[in-house]
């Protein structure tokens, strides 16, 4: 993975949201901006999810033709991926347009083996191993999708640091959970490629992104973790890491 020192590599729609609500010299505008921006917008969100649909169900038609050209076939699989990435941004969206709160308590580890299972398949293709052993139930008040979103996002995240490590390199990633009399604390670490000091801040800004996409949207992740731990959780998040030996991302929540 290469860091730029001084400038970062946001995509044309992170800028033309700049434009809309800062200039270069303030701060990006936050997820929640840009839900605000999005309220008059909840109807073209609509209009966007059907044909959608349709192209995800072609892809998938597609797919199932059993077409034996490798490079179609690897068209086919990167056209899945981002019709994939396209419906999670736009129930990202519709889910920070929508008012509806969905409070109650719940087990965060019941949620994070959720979210492991979900993940695995992608960590599988890139011999990457999550190691989670909770030995108690940890419960939360909140809102579960949106914990279920922070823990896939982070862990997501630690996978894709090794990507540019060889395949038959151990790679593994821990989950820790473990909790007190007041608090929660959740930690993700990997032995990946690392973040550099000057980037510490940088990372949680929305449209930050070092990956190189082809689709969708990206750098959207930790902005929206960042957003939910601390809004939503009234929690706090901590991220040390050592270029080349890895990163921890750590959140404190309050129990309540
Ligand atoms: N565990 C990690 N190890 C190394 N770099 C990381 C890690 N987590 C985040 N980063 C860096 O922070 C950047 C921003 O992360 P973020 O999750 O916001 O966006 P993204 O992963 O690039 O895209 P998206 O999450 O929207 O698909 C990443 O591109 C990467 O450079
Ligand atoms: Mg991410």
């Amino acid at each position: 993975m290469i860091y730029p020192e001084n400038t970062t590599r946001r995509n044309q729609f992170g800028s033309f949201l700049r434009r809309l609500f800062g200039s270069a010299d303030t701060p990006p505008p936050h997820f929640s901006k840009f839900a605000e921006f999005g309220k008059g917008a909840s109807g073209i969100i609509h209009d966007l999810s059907n044909p959608l649909t349709v192209l995800s169900l072609s892809i998938e038609q597609l797919r199932n033709a059993g077409i034996e050209n490798r490079k179609a076939r690897k068209y086919i699989e990167t056209a899945e991926r981002a019709s994939r990435k396209m419906k999670l941004f736009l129930s990202d969206v519709k889910r920070q347009l929508s008012d509806k709160e969905t409070k109650k308590r719940f087990d965060a580890s019941f949620e994070i083996k959720g979210a492991i299972k979900l993940l695995r398949s992608i960590a599988r293709e890139s011999k990457v191993k999550i190691k989670f052993r909770p030995n108690q139930a940890v419960f939360l008040c909140g809102d579960q999708v949106k914990f279920w979103r922070v823990v896939s996002n982070i862990i997501s995240n630690a996978v894709d640091s090794y990507a540019d490590f060889p395949p038959n390199q151990n790679k593994l990633v821990i989950v820790r959970i473990k909790k007190d009399r007041k608090t929660v604390r959740l930690s993700v670490r990997d032995f990946g490629c690392g973040i550099p000091k000057h980037l510490h801040k940088a990372i949680f800004e929305p449209f930050y992104t070092t990956k190189q996409k082809h689709e969708g949207v990206a750098g959207l992740g930790l902005s929206i973790v960042k957003n939910i731990i601390e809004n939503d959780f009234a929690g706090k998040i901590k991220v040390e890491s050592i270029p080349g030996r890895g990163s921890t991302f750590t959140f404190v929540i309050p129990k309540n």
